[in-house]
């Protein structure tokens, strides 16, 4: 037998001829503890890119090496910095997340693909998937009330495609949004056994069953893909088109939760039909949010259209098929356009100035003390009507258009003042608001009917003005 000198390979020492040397504030600087001043100097810092050469990855020094590469290059970048006690490497890499938000009609027709396809983007995968023999499988978690409306029809979508199957129906309410739910759905997912790769966990339910199955989802084996059904406005609209899941955890409201967007989100505005009034009216302040903080043209169809979406459900009929004029699907698609162009750049709300807040920075603190006499909705109308009225103390709005607004709020069917919503309660949220923001109040304000800013200069005496006005000119219910 031939002895083979041990041969070590130090091509990962490899160094480009001229390594770029860059300057780069956002790397962090050692810790100051036990460290000399001659340890903070940094000798050297270099940045690499990653460049795939026959199945291994490779570090290349320079900033952007795809110039004379053949390689795929990767768009993270290591950044390496010597000092005399080691070397820090600092890893910078995006993490994309594409996902699709579609809406359809008659989802749980088996002839319409979407439930079981609509989340597959590349045609060939598609292809492959139509010309395979092998049965689909889906995992299924349905909210119990849905179950018992829907549970057949899904029953039936299911047996007409031979999908391998299994429907897990439960009490998804509020006071079961807890991490031993999200368990006892991953307990019933592992004895079923999913392909991660090509077995999306579906949720069919309200806001409460989607953010449940989504946070078991990116749990189960770090991260399985997952599609969101929403079966109630607010959740058609709200939770089902951005990226959060979550339980309540230690009497906070989604305490525990993961920033991961579904694979896909299938609309259906049919399951609409079968949701209580105040629930839609519910699903309507979220709408309302978005109308006032960007669109004066979803403002005025709530301001005109509101009774009539509550009297229909948001179903069309037969004499508004027409998808370019009935008020369902204009104002539906327009929250959920203008929720998409604030969501999107901002998926893990790092930004911390967000629209999107607007009527949820009181209202959190409101709705867990009376709860569970508000629905979320509710308490999230109160916090605007008051917000409301301190635009118009602050002269960003005219009392024209606060009229205008809180009779748009009563024509929707939803509260504009609270005895639970004191003085005390306004100051102790916007306190708690500057604490968890960074110092700033970051106060989402219309300036305009469709047009806001974020304010950060709000004067206690203001606060106050505005909350008397709005308790001398509400509570009495004397605007109807
Ligand atoms: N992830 C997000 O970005 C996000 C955004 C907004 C809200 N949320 C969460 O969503 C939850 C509120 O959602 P919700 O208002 O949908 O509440 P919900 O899920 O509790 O549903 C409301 C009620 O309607 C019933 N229901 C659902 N669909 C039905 C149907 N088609 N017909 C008849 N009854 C039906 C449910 O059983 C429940 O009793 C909150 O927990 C909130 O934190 C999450
Ligand atoms: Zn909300």
């Amino acid at each position: 037998m031939r002895l083979v000198p041990l041969f070590i390979d130090a091509s990962y020492m490899e160094r480009a001829e001229e390594p770029l040397t860059v300057n780069t504030p956002e790397i962090r600087q050692p810790s100051l503890e036990n460290s000399t001043m001659e340890n903070l100097k940094r000798q050297k810092e270099t940045v690499f890119s990653l460049v795939q050469v026959k199945g291994t990855w490779k570090r290349k020094a320079g900033q952007n090496v795809k110039q004379g590469i053949k390689g795929r290059v990767s768009a993270a970048k290591i950044y390496e910095s010597t000092s005399s006690s080691g070397t820090t490497w600092t890893v910078v890499t995006p993490v994309t997340f594409t996902y699709t938000v579609i809406q359809t009609k008659n989802l749980l027709d088996p002839s319409n693909d979407t439930l079981l396809l609509g989340h597959i983007r590349d045609t060939q995968q598609l292809e492959a998937v139509h010309s395979s023999t092998k049965p689909l499988k889906r995992f299924i978690v349905m909210d119990e009330v849905v179950y018992n409306l829907y549970g057949s029809q899904v029953t039936n979508y299911l047996k007409a495609r031979h999908v391998l199957y299994r429907i897990l129906p439960l009490p998804t309410t509020e006071e079961n949004k807890s991490m031993e739910m999200a368990l006892k759905i991953l307990e019933e997912v592992h004895q079923f056994g999913i392909d991660r790769r090509n077995e999306p966990i579906i949720a069919i339910g309200g806001g409460v069953c989607l953010d449940i199955v989504g946070l078991a989802a990116s749990l189960y084996r770090r991260r399985t893909p997952y599609i969101r059904v929403p079966t109630t406005l607010l959740s058609y609209i709200d939770a089902s088109v951005g990226a959060k899941t979550g339980v309540n955890f230690a009497n906070c409201k989604n305490k525990l939760g993961t920033y991961i967007a579904p694979v896909a989100a299938f609309l259906d505005r049919s399951f609409i039909q079968t949701i209580s009034r105040r629930h839609i009216s519910n699903g309507l302040a979220e709408m309302l949010k978005m109308a006032l903080m960007k669109h004066r043209g979803l403002f005025e169809l709530l301001e005109a259209q509101g009774q009539f979406l509550l009297d229909s459900k948001f179903q069309s009929g037969l004499v508004l098929e027409d998808d370019r004029i009935n008020p369902a699907s204009v104002s539906t698609r327009v929250a959920i356009e203008t929720m998409l162009e604030e969501l999107a750049p901002n998926l893990w709300e790092d930004d911390l100035d967000r629209l999107v807040d607007f009527g949820h920075l009181i209202s959190p603190e409101l709705e867990m003390k009376v709860l569970p006499a508000l629905l979320h909705g509710e308490a999230v109308n109160i916090d605007m009507s008051y917000m409301v009225y301190m635009a118009c103390e602050m002269g960003l709005l005219t009392e024209q258009e606060k009229f205008r607004i809180i009779c748009c709020m009563l024509g929707l069917e939803l509260p504009v003042w609270h005895q639970d919503c004191t003085f005390a309660l306004v100051q102790k949220s916007l306190c708690d608001r500057l604490q968890h923001s960074g110092g700033l109040v970051r106060m989402p304000l219309p300036t305009g009917l469709g047009r806001a800013e974020i304010f950060n200069d709000t004067d206690e005496g203001i606060l106050f003005q505005a909350y008397k006005k709005w308790c001398d000119e509400l509570s009495t219910g004397s605007i109807q």
